[in-house]
């Protein structure tokens, strides 16, 4: 492992780079502005997990301090940025076709900027088919570079030629970045980033790099500032939250960060994700049984219920150690919400093993699970197996493992019938526009009727009916 170092931030230098092609490229949105009578327009589109959607806050906030408003389609935008994803085949399908929609944008608009980046072009593979294939997209940039954006979309605009940039030679932390914020009231809050684990399915090592953290004090700062701005539910965010500050020597970690954290005050609560269950620490569960600003929801993904699968996607653990650390959250807050990510058909996964990962459902009793058929990526040790299970018995297990879980899950719901749960409103459902959604403490959906003013709002919600993916109720 690389040598601890004092922090892991882009040194100011190149920072002040950045501010000054972003305030070049203002200068020269201005002018154009002026030209077309009207604001330019920046459309994100992004795919992938929280951390993505975080980066994408961050590459709009560039783009507003260039000039740009944000909009919301990209038929109306003078500027396109792709954040894209590629931890499974069909997130990396639905990117490219969707890069592949936008050629006609392109074709009746010359002056459109397109950009992409993000873990699928941090591959080689795939900037080559980039390069090669889509050839109307202007600049790429990958996971390590998010502070170039500026710097390449003022070089594309200025003197035209495509722009692919290098991956950087060491990947570091980026303070000072805007944040244009999707919500007024959920915000992501990213304190690491990369991955060290190499589970062996897993692309994200190697398209996000080695674990750097940020500073304690530059978090603070950040969850004090949403505090204060009113924020209510803030979710810290890593591919591994445990091994937070472990890449430096600070003399802290991810359980002192949730303490201190859990100091600020307002109305608010700290959610974390993910948390590796082979350093979710007795230390981390103390402080959370002992916070109240820390939400009672633990997602612990686990993946398999096979010791041998386990340790063939090289975990560090196996079922035992998993569940003694499921028995000691449980001890310490029996309210809690647990919930999972699960892989069905990892290579050399047989009926066996699937039934072990069935029978650790039934004996955790997940709230929640999030499911995937396994997907071979591309350089990784996984995919190189050649006892790859059959796309058939992927899916007949897949449907299995949600039966067998959506009875678990609503048998975990209907204990709530006849209760109160304070829920943070979301606003109108997104299937059925007479009701409104929001999320318990532990995430859980709860849909209620009510004023669309409500959005943003705590509210206590009586339940009256519980499925297994939601829970209705009267607001009271
Ligand atoms: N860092 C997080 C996971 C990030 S990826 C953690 O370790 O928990 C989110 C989930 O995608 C993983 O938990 C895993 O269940 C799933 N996943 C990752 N690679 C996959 C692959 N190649 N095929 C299918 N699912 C995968
Ligand atoms: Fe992927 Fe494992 Fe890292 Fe999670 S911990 S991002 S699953 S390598
Ligand atoms: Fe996808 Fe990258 Fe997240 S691969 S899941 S967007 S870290």
């Amino acid at each position: 492992m690389s040598e601890k170092r004092i922090n892991s931030l882009v040194p100011p230098e190149i920072m002040r780079n950045t501010f000054e092609f972003s305030n070049k490229m203002r200068t020269l949105n201005s002018e154009r502005a002026e030209k077309k009578g009207r604001a330019m327009y920046a459309f994100v589109l992004t795919f992938g997990c929280q951390q993505n959607e975080a980066d994408s806050e961050k590459i709009a906030g560039m783009a507003r301090a260039m000039g740009y408003d944000m909009v919301s389609t990209p038929e109306e935008a003078d500027l396109i940025m792709v954040n894209t994803c590629a931890v499974r085949e069909h997130a990396e399908k639905k990117a490219l076709s969707t890069i592949g929609q936008f050629k006609h944008l392109k074709a009746k608009n010359p002056e459109l900027m397109i950009g992409v980046c993000g873990c699928m072009v941090t591959q080689e593979h795939r900037r080559d088919e980039i390069k090669m294939r889509y050839p109307y997209v202007d600049f790429i940039f990958g996971t390590s570079s998010l502070h170039r954006f500026p710097e390449l979309l003022y070089e594309k605009t200025v003197k035209g030629k495509r722009l692919f940039c290098p991956e950087e030679d060491e990947y570091l932390v980026a303070e000072g970045l805007g944040i244009n914020r999707e919500s007024s009231y959920r915000a992501w809050v990213s304190i690491m980033y990369g991955c060290n684990n190499f589970c062996s399915y897993c692309i994200v090592p190697y398209v996000r790099g080695r674990e750097r953290s940020r500073l304690m004090e530059d978090i603070v700062g950040e969850v004090e500032a949403l505090a204060k701005d009113g924020y209510k539910d803030i979710t810290l965010l890593g591919q591994n939250v445990n091994s937070y500050a472990k890449d430096s020597d600070q003399g802290y970690d991810f359980a002192d960060l949730m303490a201190r954290l859990s100091m600020i005050e307002g109305d608010f609560k700290l959610h974390f994700m993910t948390s590796h269950p082979k350093d979710a620490s007795k230390k981390l569960i103390d402080v959370m049984a002992e916070n109240d600003k820390i939400a009672r929801h633990f997602h612990l993904p686990v993946q398999s219920g096979s010791d041998k699968v386990l340790s063939e996607m090289n975990r560090h653990y196996n079922k035992a150690q998993y569940l003694e650390t499921v028995r000691y959250i449980k001890e310490k807050m029996p309210d809690i919400t647990l919930t999972t990510d699960i892989i069905v058909g990892f290579p050399g996964e047989t009926e066996e093993d699937f039934e072990q990962t069935l029978e650790i459902l039934k004996e955790v009793r997940f709230d929640m699970i999030f499911s995937f058929i396994y997907s071979p990526r591309k350089g990784t040790p996984a995919a190189e197996r050649i006892e790859q299970v059959d796309e058939k018995v992927k899916s007949e297990r897949f449907a299995r493992l949600l039966a067998t879980q959506n009875e678990i899950s609503l048998e975990k719901n209907l204990p709530f019938v006849g209760k109160t749960v304070r829920v943070l409103c979301d606003g109108p459902s997104k299937n059925n526009d007479e009701l409104l959604s929001g999320r318990t403490e532990g995430n859980k959906i709860v849909f209620f009727a009510g004023e669309k003013s409500n959005e943003g709002k705590y509210l206590n919600i009586k339940i009256d009916r519980a499925e297994a993916f939601a829970l209705y109720g009267e607001k009271i």
